[in-house]
């Protein structure tokens, strides 16, 4: 009998990656888990969706082991994290990443040593660790950088390195927490495929995901979604979208929501703007901007008109908040010009267009250890808002930012998507007739979010507040008037979502924003050998870089760029090339330059 119970529980662990049994979590007053009962399946992906803070993190910090058990039990791989010699001596099978933009990085320490130091803790020897540190970097597009001290990467690049340290050892349980929150587009594909590169050497790994992308979740093998500190549904996205009755993830997503969460949703409505014409509101001239010899802003220059919702996209990096902070004042431009309302920003401190302008910086900046409250307080005084509406101005925003029930908490110890709503309801509290919004959505739930652009749709077209606003959410650049896309440092593209969308004949903003990244980088980067006895031009290395790199043939319908050709044209050598895989074929003499299937039309 014994015998037969230790089979079916060794099959049982086998199974499972972690359990939760009963678990009941607190913060102070604050319910945060309440009674979860869950069995993660092993060898898969699974994703954790809800809301912002319902208990997501908290339940991935228990997994992970970084969490005490307060109440219930929980087990990670194959024991019992309440016994505190297996929570402590499985760090080494268990991989983390918490959620926030580089929390788990040193600041002053390069990119090169964050990474060298995890690898030494994890008792790696030098020639494994620099490979490691090669591949990982090499993967994510940080290898340039990693020199870099971790305090002066933007936000998606130290999302990146967060998880690069997170990767350096082999876990058998990798839990990620929001892993692509303020990366982009093209890195999130990238780093996707990072992973299934380490699934596919590693099958036995467990991974287990929080994430807000919905188009993410639907790739997982199975899911749970959380409301209010319980798991409300689980199952495979088939399952979840078939018992919500609904066709995508988000849509189920909103369908399993409570009653009084949804009610609020409904699909964003965008009237038409009204052109103002006059002084534009937000004006940039040739601004660059240089860190040593560094340029992180290279001669960026648009016009964005009075009440006009301008969207900045771009890839990690590309220079979105140094644009921003040059702007707003706070970075002393290098060369160029800023102007705000047609008059030249200057650094110095000017409270009459302060109080014209609205900011929200990509990190988190208000007071942490204030409570919420006190912080909407704070600054209704600082901006000068008069005494007697104040504390209506205060509970209003508490409201339409859903803050109510957290006015009493301190902003450090709550989840990063309501963190960025205090941040949002800070700089809007005063009215100002622009907003500088430095991804102002990222890590904020797909409910919240819509709710967010709402308002903000409300102040551009009723009462003429500018937007200038940073994202990585394609279906919020569509909402914009006008887009601008940047790629390291310079403008590569502007105009309305449709007019980019039709210069690539793309069928997406998305697959259109790839289609001018991936050509701006460079696609391509290869090494070629001319036979001079027979002038046959082999290829001996072929990567395709889109700012990472992944060899070419993982890509399938990448595309030949047009530097390439003209630097092959430079060749003395008549040559000619097959690529064993029969993907890409270069003619020399004659100028064929082609892959096997798939030349972009411009290009040919
Ligand atoms: N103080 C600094 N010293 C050196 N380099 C810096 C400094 N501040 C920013 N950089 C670099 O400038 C470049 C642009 O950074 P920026 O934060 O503007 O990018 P971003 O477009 O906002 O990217 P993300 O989408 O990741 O937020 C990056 O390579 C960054 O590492
Ligand atoms: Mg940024």
């Amino acid at each position: 009998m014994d015998a037969l119970v230790q089979t079916e529980s060794d099959r049982k662990a086998a199974l499972v990656a972690a359990s939760l049994k009963g678990v009941t979590h607190r913060y102070g007053k604050t319910l945060a888990l309440d009674s979860v009962t869950l069995e993660i399946p092993a060898g898969r992906m699974t994703g954790l969706i809800g809301p912002d803070g319902v208990g997501k993190s908290t339940l991935l910090g228990l997994i992970a082991g970084v969490r005490r058990v307060q109440t219930g039990e929980v087990r990670a791989l194959d024991g019992d994290l309440k016994d505190e010699a297996f929570r402590q001596g499985c760090c080494a099978r268990i991989a983390y990443m918490p959620q926030g933009l580089g929390r788990n990085l040193y600041p002053t320490l390069s990119v090169f040593e964050n990474l060298d130091f995890i690898g030494r803790l994890f008792g790696q020897e030098g020639t494994e660790r620099k490979a490691r540190i090669d591949d990982l970097t090499r993967s994510t597009g940080l290898d340039p950088f990693l020199e870099r001290p971790a305090g002066k990467l933007s936000g998606g690049m130290k999302q990146k390195l967060s998880l690069c340290c997170s990767l350096i050892h082999d876990p058998d349980l990798l839990i990620l927490d929001e892993p692509t929150t303020g990366v982009d587009p093209l890195s999130r594909r990238q780093f996707w495929e990072l992973i299934d590169r380490i699934r596919a050497r590693r099958p036995q790994m467990s991974v287990v995901v929080a994430t807000a992308y919905m188009d993410e979740a639907e790739q997982y093998a199975w899911l749970a979604a959380m409301d209010d500190g319980r798991v409300i549904a689980t199952g495979s996205p088939a399952e979840i979208k078939s018992r919500a009755g609904a066709e995508d993830l988000e849509s189920a997503f909103i369908a399993l929501l409570p009653e009084e969460k949804r009610k609020g949703h409904k699909a964003i409505e965008i009237p038409p703007r009204k052109h103002e014409g006059g002084t534009p509101a937000i004006e940039a001239d040739a601004l660059t901007k240089r860190f040593g010899s560094f340029v992180a802003v290279d001669h960026v220059s648009f016009r964005i008109e009075k009440g006009e919702i301008f969207g900045f996209l771009g890839s990690n990096g590309c220079g979105k908040s140094t644009t921003m902070k040059m702007l707003t004042g706070l970075l002393p431009p290098t060369e160029g010009k800023a102007m705000l309302f047609g008059e030249p920003v200057s650094g110095e401190e000017d409270i009459e267009m302060r109080r014209r302008v609205g900011y929200m910086s990509q990190a988190f900046s208000l007071y942490g250890e204030l409570t919420v409250r006190r912080n909407l307080e704070l600054h209704a005084k600082l901006f000068d808002l008069p005494v007697a509406t104040r504390g209506k101005r205060v509970d209003e925003m508490l409201d339409r930012f859903g803050l109510r029930e957290v006015a009493d908490v301190q902003p450090e110890s709550l989840p990063l998507g309501i963190r960025q709503r205090l941040q949002l309801a800070v700089a809007i509290q005063h009215r100002p007739e622009m907003l500088i919004l430095d991804e102002p959505t990222s890590g904020v739930d797909p409910v919240a979010r819509d709710q967010f652009w709402e308002y903000l749709i409300a102040l551009s077209r009723n009462d003429g507040v500018t937007i200038f606003l940073s994202t990585h959410f394609m279906n919020e650049a569509m909402r914009c008037d006008r887009i601008s896309l940047m790629h390291s440092g310079k403008v590569l593209a502007a105009g309305t979502p449709p007019e980019l969308i039709e210069a690539r004949r793309a069928k997406s903003l998305e697959q259109a924003f790839i289609g001018f990244l991936e050509d701006a980088a460079g696609a391509l980067n290869f090494q070629c050998f001319v036979d001079q006895a027979t002038g046959r031009l082999s290829i001996i290395e072929l990567n395709a870089r889109f700012g990472g790199g992944f060899p070419l043939s993982d890509t399938a319908g990448a595309r030949v760029p047009r530097w390439m050709i003209e630097d092959l044209a430079g060749l003395e050598s008549s040559a000619a090339a097959d690529f064993q895989d029969g993907l890409i074929m270069l003619r020399y003499d004659d100028a064929v330059f082609t892959t096997r299937d798939a030349l972009g039309p411009d290009l040919d």
